[in-house]
């Protein structure tokens, strides 16, 4: 194989061809092919890839235009430069803004015309990393990672699909796991904003006395530790998407500055004498109840009503239980990815043990519930051993950690939860001793025995079977 670039020159008249062709191989680093039209060109690429197209504009069967169209969608790490007339730099830049490296005039100048090639060749392996980086992050921040086929996930998609288009400001509200942030990136990454930064900015995380210059950014010395000028994250978000997170939690001089920013649409760094104008779309989110904190002062009326322009209410997975199988095996294959396993599904009694649970951490919770299963499991079912203890109370209240059972009114079972326990910790210790009883024994501190005797009581024999021949 040739380690030469590989150069596509398309132009109908064979004068110029010619000319390029016998320029640049005198180079003596690029393997030339040639195109008589952009048809041509078209059925070239499809059989060979090239890291640098060279095309005329106004040929017959296929256009310049037609041939960048193809290379956009189809060879995404192939450069693009256009051979235009002395004088028509209009459809240069036109064809630069659609995805074109640059342009070359005719008459050509020899030293114009390899300079160009050289950078537009160099800018290649560059501009390949982009795209793929872009690539992916579409492919992560898509629509498609948002699961769910309930009505309220789909009243959900609605809104998206009509907010994602117009810069209003858009305000996430819903309990904590339920997906506020993967909708915030739908909005971004389905709108035209979506080459455009999008920043995320925890207004929980960041002390308070910091929280100005992180947003605004700072002029060097304008207090102990600023040792250098730095930019704001509303600089860093401009023409694209902030995302202020957890937006309840920002104490309330802050308020009013940021109230001042979306108005007036200025920012102005800490220390700085003058304005610098913004242009950022705001998505905030909370699972605070911003209208009780409007009414007990603690949050700013005025800010509420501009962060909340179309408001978005990410549904708790409870109210859509039907959407727990779906999203089940969507984390069972991100996860097969992540820990290299192979799982195929959940088993009926499993799937049904989820859902009826009532996920008070919602989507996160099951998210993670599924990730320990696979961890634990060792067949290729999530069995409903597997699962973490759920334990369900006489009221029918499920729990997935110890931490959280209450003591009510109703009362709780102890013998079962204990017989939870013991099940969990025996599973534990099978999957460590990777299926040795009389090691799983020892890691428990109990006798052989003893541990044949809880094997037979939980049905685990055939878990360490299995986890024996892993
Ligand atoms: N509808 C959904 N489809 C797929 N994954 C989801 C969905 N909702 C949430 N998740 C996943 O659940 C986890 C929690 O989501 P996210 O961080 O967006 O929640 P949040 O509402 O911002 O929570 P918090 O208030 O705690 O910040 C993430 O890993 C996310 O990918
Ligand atoms: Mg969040």
């Amino acid at each position: 194989m040739s380690l030469k670039q590989k150069i596509l020159v398309v132009d109908d008249e064979a004068s110029i061809r010619e000319f390029l062709e016998i320029m640049l191989k005198k180079e003596k680093k690029y393997d030339v092919s040639t195109a008589a039209d952009g048809a041509e060109a078209i059925n070239l690429m499809q059989k060979k890839s090239f890291d640098l197209v060279i095309s005329d504009l106004q040929m017959p069967n296929k256009t310049g235009m037609e041939v960048l169209e193809f290379v956009n969608k189809n060879c995404p790490s192939t450069q693009f430069m256009l051979i235009t007339a002395f004088g028509s730099t209009e459809v240069a830049v036109e064809a630069m803004k659609l995805g074109a490296y640059d342009y070359i005039t005719k008459p050509f100048k020899l030293d114009e015309v390899r300079i160009n090639v050289r950078h537009a060749l160099e800018s290649q392996s560059l501009a390949k990393e982009n795209k793929t980086l872009r690539r992916e992050l579409k492919k992560n921040y898509d629509f498609s990672n948002l699961v769910g086929d309930s009505d309220k996930m789909h009243d959900v998609y609605n809104i998206i699909k009509k907010v994602a288009l117009a810069p209003t400001n858009i305000l996430i509200t819903g309990e904590s796991g339920t997906g506020k942030e993967v909708i915030a990136k739908a909005i971004h990454f389905n709108g035209p904003l979506s080459d455009k930064p999008f920043i995320t900015v925890n207004c929980g995380a960041i002390p308070e006395n910091l929280i100005e210059s992180e947003l605004f950014g700072h002029k060097k010395g304008s207090f102990t530790g600023a040792v250098s000028d730095k930019d704001g994250l509303f600089l860093a978000a401009n023409k694209g998407t902030l995302f202020l997170d957890e937006v309840g939690e920002l104490p309330l001089n802050m308020q009013v500055k940021l109230l001042r920013a979306l108005q007036e649409r200025v920012i102005r760094p800490v220390g700085e004498n003058k304005n610098i104008n913004i242009d950022v779309r705001i998505v905030a989110a909370t699972n605070r109840h911003l209208e009780e904190m409007v009414t007990e002062g603690t949050f700013r009326q005025d800010l509420y009503y501009r962060l909340n322009v179309i408001n978005i209410h990410a549904p708790a997975l409870r109210e859509r239980l039907e959407d727990v199988p779906l999203l089940a095996n969507y984390f069972i294959n991100k996860f097969n990815e992540k820990l290299a396993s192979d799982i195929s599904g959940i088993s009926d009694e499993a799937m049904e043990r989820l859902s009826t649970y009532n996920f008070p951490g919602n989507v996160r919770e099951l998210e993670n519930i599924i990730e320990r299963s696979m961890a634990l499991e060792v067949g290729n079912t999530i069995l409903p051993e597997s699962l973490p203890p759920l334990v369900k109370t006489k009221s029918g209240k499920q729990y997935a950690s110890f931490d959280e059972i209450e003591i009510t009114e109703d009362g709780i079972e102890i013998d079962k939860i204990m017989d939870q326990i013991e099940k969990e910790l025996l599973l534990k210790a099978v999957h460590a001793a990777k299926g040795v009883k009389k090691r799983a024994a020892k890691l428990l501190g109990i006798s052989f025995r003893s541990m044949r005797y809880r094997a037979e009581k939980h049905n685990l024999n055939a878990i360490l079977e299995e986890e024996k021949s892993a």
